[in-house]
């Protein structure tokens, strides 16, 4: 254990209290024993490389070259992506990929190259292979944008996983994003992070690595192109960066390294070159539509570990009605379980929890609920006796079920690499339906069993079944909350299969936003909590991941006024806003913060449910293009290298710049804006970009800039759909696109284009269907103009 893993043990214990961190230390050794029985010390090793190019076969989308000691497969696919696997590691079984593998581009042809390699020529990308194994991604020009270098094994001699190493080459000027839920960033800087969900077990800030989600995802951003490469491996691994330098004017630059070290599994990847909307297009075909959540995970939610009991729940939703503040979602967490028992109720503490449940309905609040995978291992509790019955639980090398330590005490895990435990899991939301929850908080999924040292999860040697494969805990970590993901999704889909299931899980991998989203899990409170979770959103947006948001305020502690407005300021435009606390913090209810924060919560609010069609439709665009709701700055502009390591801004969807407040004391603030015209929204001021311009930013608001020309769709004083058109700059168009949804259900609206211009001195706004071009069939309000000036 180094020190950091030793101040990480010291601190996690600390926050469990005293009977809790015995049984850690016991948990502990347990795992330890399984671990020196379960899995043998890796011995002598031999390493390899591929060795000389012997030959090379064509085959579809590409073909298979053999080296002296190893064989790559290449394949360009329909969708535009490039895969390629050592050692016959083919593209399935994968965790990651969404129903089968994407069908080989016949166009894609494997050729010889003049230095005696082989090629083969997509349509975004041309891949070569050289003589010893090194593979280059260039551009259709030829430029280089990834270059791997012959990869190394080191095979254990008796045999099992093979480790391997994979360094790669960037250009000089491309910046690394990605990687999961990454507390600094979102552009990753020179470093190593690991790939092993981890829960730190305290509330984290921005230099704590690794958190709840890993994945071998990175987005590159080069002049040249974007691309995107997925390491497709569950091991245990890290990935060391270096940005490049470029030699001004010297003509040196040294390219930017890439290093992957991993503890097993396939030497497998996919690599989408493009654009970055087309990079994550072609991540969603491969991947999976995010899934769609209804209308009310649009708008608010609150939550807190500890509100204890119905009354309270009750006092809480009367406090934001009786003040007019607008809320759409309560959330209870463990508190409300019996002994803290999955899927059970405090029948004390909530006697009458459906009979809230209908209430909260009625008054437009939904009720959420935390489920955790740890059943407590006891007779008599339900799950437990049920999971038994039906052998769902993972169980150790030597064939014992292992026990863990979750908040019940000593606890079991199911399997969720299974099919048939899958099944088994999701029928018990069945019980959560008939409570009247409507959605679903996945918690503690790493997953997480506390030890009092060594890593808090289970036995690298605990035994899953890996979809019949069989296999061990290496492998299956970190997609144990995807299984688990997937259990729940699936599950509520048969038993509620009119309704978009609601299912937000802390820890999760590579496709899991087939499932739903995710939040930033125990954020420390503070301004340093703020920037990490802005961080954790855009990067997961870029690894495919478009639904998440942090506890706004911070989990631990008590935010200072300024610091919970300012946090909760940003978070109303996050696709998961959501207030939340951990039980020994203060409060988070917007009026404990005096009457001024109150008033400028009052706003936040009430504008975020003003925009709650504008987020339906991001949520729209996200499944069905791969663009996130929240992305960085550079989105279409990657080529703009100020954009590109610009990260205390977003944009949100294509209309709006949001620029949060991220340092106290703050009345005014940078912001660096893409190209084009924008409007402040609260003052109408234009400001002209590219370029950086002060804005105003008083403690009431954030400053929030509208592209000239967009049309944002709005919800209007009538609770209708309005068109809020910002003024086209002159001579130029502008335009937004519209899904209109009802916000349940498995309807598919059509998506409405719309077209903003200057005609003569009026701006007129059309929409343009294949059946021509129309009026808008929703009232339109123009802003950006002078009084008098360019009505619609
Ligand atoms: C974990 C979760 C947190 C939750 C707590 C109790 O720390 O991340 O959100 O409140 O467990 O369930």
């Amino acid at each position: 254990m180094d020190g950091r893993d030793l101040v990480r043990s010291v601190k996690a214990v600390g926050s469990l209290g005293f009977a809790q961190g015995l049984r850690a230390v016991g948990a502990a050794w347990r795992r330890r024993r399984a671990d020196a029985a379960g899995l043998p010390p890796r011995g002598a090793e031999r390493a390899r490389v591929p060795g000389p190019l012997r030959e090379a076969e064509p085959g579809p989308g590409g073909g298979v070259i053999r080296f002296g000691r190893a064989e790559l497969r290449i394949m360009v696919t329909v969708h535009g992506a490039v895969f390629w696997g050592w050692d016959g590691a083919g593209p399935e079984p994968s965790y990651a990929l969404a129903g089968r593998c994407p069908e080989p581009d016949p166009r894609a042809v494997l050729e010889p190259d003049k230095d005696g390699g082989w090629r083969v020529v997509a349509e975004r990308m041309t891949v070569a292979v050289s003589r010893h194994g090194a593979v280059e991604v260039q551009t259709p020009g030829g430029v280089m944008l990834r270059r791997d270098l012959p990869p190394r094994w080191w095979e254990p001699v008796g045999g099992g996983p093979a480790r391997w190493l994979q360094r790669s080459r960037v250009p000089a000027d491309a910046r690394f994003f990605g990687l999961g839920g990454r507390a600094s960033g979102p552009r990753l800087r020179d470093g190593v992070y690991r790939l092993w969900n981890t829960d730190p077990g305290f509330a984290f800030g921005p230099g704590d690595d690794p958190l709840y989600i890993t994945m071998p995802v990175q987005m590159v951003v080069a002049d040249a192109a974007t691309h995107l490469v997925f390491h497709d491996t569950s091991w245990d691994g890290t990935v060391t960066l270096r940005e490049g330098e470029e030699g001004a004017g010297s003509g040196h630059d040294r390219a930017g390294a890439c290093e992957l070290r991993m503890e097993g599994g396939p030497l497998r990847c996919w690599v989408m070159v493009g654009t970055p909307a087309r990079v994550l297009l072609a991540w969603a075909s491969l991947t999976g539509a995010a899934a769609l959540p209804p209308a009310w995970a649009l708008g608010h939610h609150h939550a807190r570990w500890g509100f204890g009991s119905e009354q309270e729940v009750r006092r809480i939703v009367a406090g934001y009605q009786e003040r007019g503040l607008p809320l759409d979602a309560v959330h209870l967490d463990i508190d409300h379980f019996d002994e803290h028992q999955v899927f059970t109720v405090d029948e004390e503490r909530f006697p009458k929890l459906s009979g809230l449940a209908e209430e909260l309905r009625r008054d437009g609040v939904r009720l959420v609920s935390i489920v955790d995978p740890a059943v407590k291992a006891s007779a008599g509790n339900a799950v437990y006796d049920s999971g038994t019955a039906e052998d769902v639980f993972v169980r150790d090398a030597s064939g014992r079920v292992v026990r863990g330590l979750g908040w019940p005490g000593d606890s079991v895990f199911p399997d969720f690499t299974h099919a048939r435990v899958r099944a088994w899991w999701g029928r018990w939301y069945e019980e959560r339906l008939a409570l009247g929850f409507s959605g679903f908080w996945h918690d503690m999924n790493e997953p997480t069993s506390f030890t009092a040292f060594g890593e808090s999860t289970l036995p690298r040697s605990a035994r899953h079944s890996l979809e019949g494969r069989g296999g061990d805990h290496r492998e299956a970590h970190n997609v144990y909350a995807l299984g688990m993901a997937r259990a729940g999704y699936e599950g509520l889909r048969e038993l509620a299969p009119e309704q978009r299931p609601f299912v937000f899980s802390r820890s999760g991998w590579a496709g899991m936003q087939r499932y739903g989203g995710t939040w930033s899990g125990d954020v420390a409170t503070g301004w340093p909590g703020l920037r990490a979770s802005l961080s954790l959103v855009m990067g997961l947006g870029l690894c495919g991941v478009p639904y998440s948001g942090p506890d706004v305020g911070g989990f631990d502690g008590s935010p200072s006024p300024e610091l919970f407005l300012r946090w909760f300021q940003m978070a109303a435009y996050l696709p998961l806003f959501r207030t939340h606390a951990s039980l020994r913090a203060g409060r988070r209810e917007p009026w404990e913060f005096g009457p001024e924060v109150l008033e400028h919560a009052r706003v936040a609010l009430v504008e975020r449910r003003r925009l709650l069609p504008y987020f339906l439709t991001l949520a729209h665009l996200a499944r069905r293009t791969g663009a996130p709701y929240v992305r960085p700055l550079w989105w279409g502009a990657p080529e703009d290298r100020v954009l590109r390591d610009c990260e205390d801004a977003f944009l949100l969807g294509d209309c709006l710049l949001v620029a949060p407040v991220l340092d106290p004391g703050t009345d005014r603030r940078a912001v660096q804006l893409p190209r084009g015209r924008w409007y402040d929204t609260a003052t109408g001021r234009a400001y002209q970009g590219p370029g950086q311009v002060l804005v105003d930013a008083p403690l009431s608001r954030i400053p929030v800039l509208a592209r000239a020309g967009a049309v944002i769709p709005v919800r209007g004083a009538d609770g209708g759909l309005e068109l809020e058109v910002w003024a086209p700059a002159r001579g130029r168009t502008g335009g937004g696109l519209v899904v209109p949804d009802s916000g349940e259900g498995w309807q598919e609206p059509e998506i409405e284009r719309y077209v903003s211009r200057w005609e003569g001195r009026r701006v007129v706004v059309r929409r343009e269907g294949e059946d021509g071009v129309g009026a808008p069939p929703h009232p339109v309000r123009l802003r950006g103009v002078a009084d008098g000036e360019g009505r619609v």
